[in-house]
C-alpha cells in the first residue's frame, strides 16, 4: 500500500534532511533551509532520507497504481507520481505543471547507426517536457522547495534551458518571479525566446556560462534570491524520476547503458543517487553502467577522468589534479567552445557528485566532435522525434562506445534525449543547407565539414510541370 496524505504530512517534514557528500564530514542539516553547501566543509550536499520512516512501496510496480489517479495533478505528474522516491514535501506543498510525460522510444534506424542488435537502443526524449528540456524533472522539485521556503524571487545562470524552465514554472504558477543570467551570444534563440517570452527578468553577462554561474551565487547571496541551478540539491531529486521513468518503461527491468551529455553533471548525478537508493531499498536488483559524453570542445570532465585520473575514492577526492587543470584552463585560456551549447561549460558544478557516481556506476567519460554530434542528431530526427545538439552527444558517445567494444551490441543501452528538436533550430538548418555560405558560418567554424546525413530542400521553378517532376524524381 502506498502511503495516504495524511500520513504524508506527519512523516514526510521529518524524514529529509540535507546531508553533505563528503563521507569524512557527513553533516547534516534540516531540509527547510536554503543551502547549496555545506556549512562545516563546503562540498555539495544530497538530500537524505530516514528510509525506515518513509512509507516506500515495497516493489516498483506499485507504482502502476497512479496511473488510474491522473486526475489528482500530483500523480499526473511524471515527476510527483514517485513521490515516495523523493519525500521532501507534503502533497499540498508540491508545485507540478504537468512535467515528466515523456517518452522511451525502442529505435532500429538509430540503432543500425549506433551499431547495436535490433531492439536494443533506446531513446528516452526528455524535452517533450512542458519548456522542451528535462530540467522540468528537476525544476518542479526546486520551486517546491522554493515555494516552501516562501521564495518570492528564484535564479539560476543557464545555457538556455534551465533559463527556459525556470521561467515558465514562475510564468505559470506565478508563484515567484525568474531572474535568470545567460552568458551573451551563447543562447540559442529557441530558449532565450522563452525566456523572454515568460517575462523572466533576463541578464546578459558579457561573458559565458562559467562567468554567468559565479555572478547568480554571488547576487542570490547578497540579495537572498532562491537559486535553482543544479548546485541546489532539490533539483537532483527531481531528475531521479527520469530513471524511474526508464525503469517503469521497460516493465521496471534494468537496463544495462544509461549514456547521457555531461554539461553541469547535475543529471549524472541524480542518476546514479537515483540507483543508489532503489539499491538500498531492494527495489533494483542491479544497477546499470553509466556513460556520460562530453562535447570534445567543453571536456573537463573528459580530461579530469579519462587523461588526469581523478577518482572518487570513497570521497577521498584528490583534488591536486583539478586545481592544476583548472589553473591550465585559466592561463591558456581554454574557453568551452561547441555548437553543442547546452553543454558549453568549463567547470562543472557537480563535479564531485559525478565522481561518486562513475564510481557507482562503473562509469565511463568520452567526448565526441561537434561532427559527430550533429550527424548522430541527423540520425535521430530521420529516426525518431529529433532532439537539440547537445542531446544528440549521447548517441554519438553510444557509437564510438561500441566501436571501442565497451558497449556489446546485445547489450539493452538507453541514450537520454535532454532536450527538444526546436530549441536549436539554427544547428539543424545549418546542417541541412544547400547554402554553403550559411554552413561555413554556422558550423564550418567549428571543424564541421561535412553533412553526410543532410536532408537537403529542392529549389524548383514556380511551375507545376517542374514541381510533379521534382517530386516524382525523388521520392
Ligand atoms: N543537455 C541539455 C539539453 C542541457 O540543457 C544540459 C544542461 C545538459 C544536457 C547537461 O546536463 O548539466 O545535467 O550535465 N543545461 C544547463 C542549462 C547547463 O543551463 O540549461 P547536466
Amino acid at each position: 500500500m502506498l502511503q495516504t496524505s495524511n500520513h504524508t504530512k506527519v512523516m514526510q517534514t521529518e524524514i529529509a534532511f540535507h546531508r553533505c557528500i563528503n563521507p569524512a564530514c557527513g553533516a547534516t542539516y534540516e531540509p527547510r533551509s536554503i543551502r547549496t553547501s555545506c556549512d562545516k566543509c563546503g562540498d555539495l550536499l544530497d538530500i537524505a532520507y530516514d528510509w525506515d520512516r518513509a512509507a516506500v512501496p515495497s516493489k516498483m510496480s506499485d507504482f502502476e497504481a497512479m496511473w488510474s489517479q491522473r486526475t489528482n495533478p500530483v500523480r499526473f505528474s511524471g515527476v510527483w507520481r514517485f513521490h515516495e522516491l523523493l519525500p521532501f514535501a507534503r502533497q499540498d506543498e508540491i508545485v507540478t505543471v504537468g512535467e515528466g510525460q515523456t517518452l522511451l522510444q525502442q529505435t532500429d534506424s538509430v540503432g543500425d547507426y549506433v551499431g547495436m542488435n535490433h531492439g536494443q537502443l533506446h531513446l528516452q526524449y526528455e524535452g517533450m517536457n512542458p519548456s522542451g528540456s528535462f530540467k522540468d524533472n528537476g525544476m518542479c522539485a526546486a520551486v517546491t522547495h522554493a515555494n516552501m521556503m516562501g521564495a518570492k524571487r528564484a535564479a539560476c545562470a543557464s545555457t538556455g534551458n534551465t533559463s527556459a524552465s525556470l521561467a515558465l514554472y514562475c510564468s505559470a504558477t506565478r508563484l515567484m518571479k525568474a531572474i535568470i543570467f545567460i552568458g551573451s551570444g551563447k543562447i540559442s534563440y529557441g530558449k532565450l525566446s522563452q525566456a523572454l517570452d515568460y517575462g523572466a527578468l533576463t541578464v546578459q553577462i558579457a561573458g559565458d556560462f562559467d562567468d554567468a554561474m559565479i555572478r547568480v551565487r554571488q547576487v542570490s547571496q547578497e540579495l537572498g534570491i532562491y537559486l535553482v541551478n543544479s548546485v541546489n540539491p532539490f533539483r537532483l531529486e527531481g531528475q531521479k524520476t527520469i530513471m524511474f521513468r526508464v525503469l517503469e518503461s521497460l516493465g521496471w527491468e534494468v537496463p544495462d547503458w544509461i549514456v547521457v551529455p555531461g554539461g553541469n553533471l547535475g543529471n549524472s548525478s541524480a542518476f546514479a543517487k537515483a540507483f543508489m537508493e532503489l539499491k538500498e531499498l531492494g527495489l533494483v536488483d542491479r544497477v546499470p553502467r553509466l556513460a556520460i559524453i562530453n562535447a570534445s570542445g567543453a571536456d573537463t570532465l573528459y580530461e579530469l577522468v579519462e587523461r588526469r585520473g581523478v577518482r572518487w575514492n570513497g570521497g577521498d577526492v584528490n583534488m591536486d589534479p583539478i586545481r592544476e587543470y583548472n589553473d591550465v584552463m585559466d592561463r591558456d585560456k581554454i574557453r568551452a567552445d561547441t555548437i553543442a551549447s547546452a553543454i558549453e561549460i568549463n567547470r562543472p558544478v557537480n563535479l564531485k557528485k559525478c565522481l561518486r557516481a562513475l564510481e557507482f556506476m562503473d562509469g565511463v567519460v568520452r567526448q565526441v566532435s561537434d561532427q559527430e554530434i550533429l550527424d548522430a542528431k541527423a540520425k535521430v530526427g530521420a529516426g525518431g522525434f529529433g532532439c537539440e545538439p547537445a542531446s544528440a552527444a549521447s548517441v554519438a558517445g553510444a557509437k564510438l562506445l561500441r566501436r571501442e567494444g565497451v558497449i556489446a551490441p546485445s547489450d539493452r543501452v538507453v541514450c537520454i534525449l535532454t532536450g527538444h528538436e526546436l530549441k536549436d533550430p539554427t544547428a539543424t538548418v545549418a546542417y541541412h543547407t544547400t547554402d554553403q555560405d550559411l554552413f561555413n558560418k554556422t558550423l564550418g567554424s567549428r571543424g564541421v565539414t561535412k553533412a553526410s546525413h543532410a536532408n537537403r530542400a529542392i529549389a524548383v521553378p514556380n511551375e507545376l510541370d517542374d514541381i510533379m517532376k521534382a517530386i516524382e524524381l525523388y521520392s
